[in-house]
């Protein structure tokens, strides 16, 4: 069968990666589509190129629109493309407006729809999020979920595919380049950072960035938290942050310093190092549990609970008291927890499951 993968952001790619390589490994015919919903250098191509990708058979570059505009004029580049390639199956991964033009492409041309990451689930429908995982699970024909709770909220609305629960890919990502991270990354150096002796912070959703005052109580928790416990706060920042920031003409509290986004390794290297990291990044809550940093997460909901549940991340909302508050509960916390998102092999067990190519060798299969 032919397999056609759709990606678009950056937390796509670096998700998707590891499907990409099982199917290179297994001789699969895989058609990639990129939407260019992120299209600057260091959101994107920076991680085709670390992550040793392929170049995309197509790159729609859509860019950054409305969500109706960005989302139509995907949907009909895609259905072109799914018109002229005639794939078997179609997947997508995650809750960008990508993943959802890639499913509704996909089911409105009859062709199956795999949803990598379903059943996620912040329960908050003002996050433009929630709606594309919502619709995205009810037109997917399989659900890839990534733990038995989202499994749950799958059967919870009787979505009509089929559900399997294969761990989330980006365990499968960490596994593959933490180590490499370590080695290469000289990013605490050139930063001039110590071990330990730092946090960082992501922060880039719509719901926290693009209304002032939510931003500015943000920023003011974190800087807080750094001050009064004397460590700096290293924020690579997102340029949807950055254009609002200027916008709103707020300035950075001193204890927080703002960088360009960062690469993959360097932002690993980063994350591992830090004794505290504050997001509001989905990915970030994955990937802080799985490599054992404590995370204060700054929303109000969160569609990774699993991550709260075994004691890696504290939801904190947006209150500079409770930020505050989270930061003191968490820093020094024990990584003593277990990894709630799978063995690192979710990429190979999605491809049995869609019975595409030759299982391969296990020793060629990265752990
Ligand atoms: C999108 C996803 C979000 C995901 C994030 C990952 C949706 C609705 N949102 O948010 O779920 O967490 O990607 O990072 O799909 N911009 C650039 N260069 C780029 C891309 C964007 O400068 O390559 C700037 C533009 O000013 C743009 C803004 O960022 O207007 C927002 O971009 P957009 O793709 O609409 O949403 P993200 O905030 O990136
Ligand atoms: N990331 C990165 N460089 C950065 C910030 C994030 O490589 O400067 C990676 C991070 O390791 C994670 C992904 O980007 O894998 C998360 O993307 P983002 O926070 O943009 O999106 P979300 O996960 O919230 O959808």
């Amino acid at each position: 069968p032919k397999v056609a993968i759709i990606l678009g952001t950056r937390p796509e790619i670096i998700k998707c990666a590891p499907l990409i390589k099982a199917c290179d490994r297994r001789g699969v015919d895989c058609l990639l589509i990129h939407t260019g919903q992120h299209y600057s250098e260091d959101l994107d191509q920076v991680f085709f190129d670390q992550l040793e990708l392929p170049t995309p058979d197509y790159n729609l570059e859509v860019g950054s629109r409305s969500h109706g505009e960005q989302t139509g004029r995907m949907l009909e580049g895609i259905e072109n493309l799914l018109e002229a390639h005639t794939p078997d199956i179609v997947l997508v991964q995650g809750d960008t407006n990508s993943v959802l033009a890639g499913a509704l492409a996909g089911a409105k041309s009859n062709i199956d729809v795999g949803h990598v990451e379903a059943g996620l689930r912040s329960f908050d429908r003002e996050m433009p999020e929630e709606t594309n995982r919502v619709v995205t699970d009810h037109v997917s024909d399989y659900l890839f979920a990534p733990t038995e709770e989202t499994k749950r909220y799958l059967e919870r609305e009787s979505v009509p595919g089929e559900i399997v629960v294969t761990g989330n890919t980006i365990v499968d990502s960490l596994y593959e380049y933490r180590d490499l991270a370590a080695e290469k990354s000289d990013v605490l150096n050139e930063l001039n950072v110590a071990e330990d002796d730092f946090y960082l912070l992501t922060a880039h959703r719509a719901e926290n960035v693009d209304t002032r005052d939510s931003f500015d109580r943000l920023l003011e928790g974190v800087s807080r938290f750094a001050a009064q416990t004397d460590r700096e706060v290293v924020y690579p920042i997102h340029p949807r942050a950055q254009s609002r920031l200027d916008e709103f003409g707020l300035a950075v509290p001193e204890e927080i310093r703002t960088i360009e986004p960062l690469d993959f390794l360097d932002f690993l290297r980063l994350e591992s190092a830090a004794a505290l990291v504050f997001t509001d990044s989905g990915g970030v809550q994955e990937e802080t549990c799985i490599l054992g940093t404590p995370c204060v997460t700054l929303r109000y909901s969160t569609e990774r609970p699993e991550t709260a549940y075994v004691g890696a991340n504290c939801l904190a909302g947006l209150d500079p008291d409770d930020i505050v508050e989270a930061g003191t509960m968490m820093l020094g916390k024990c990584a003593d927890w277990d990894v709630p998102f799978g063995d690192g092999r979710a990429a190979e067990r999605i491809l049995d499951v869609l019975a595409v190519g030759a299982e391969p060798d296990a020793a060629e299969v990265p752990t």
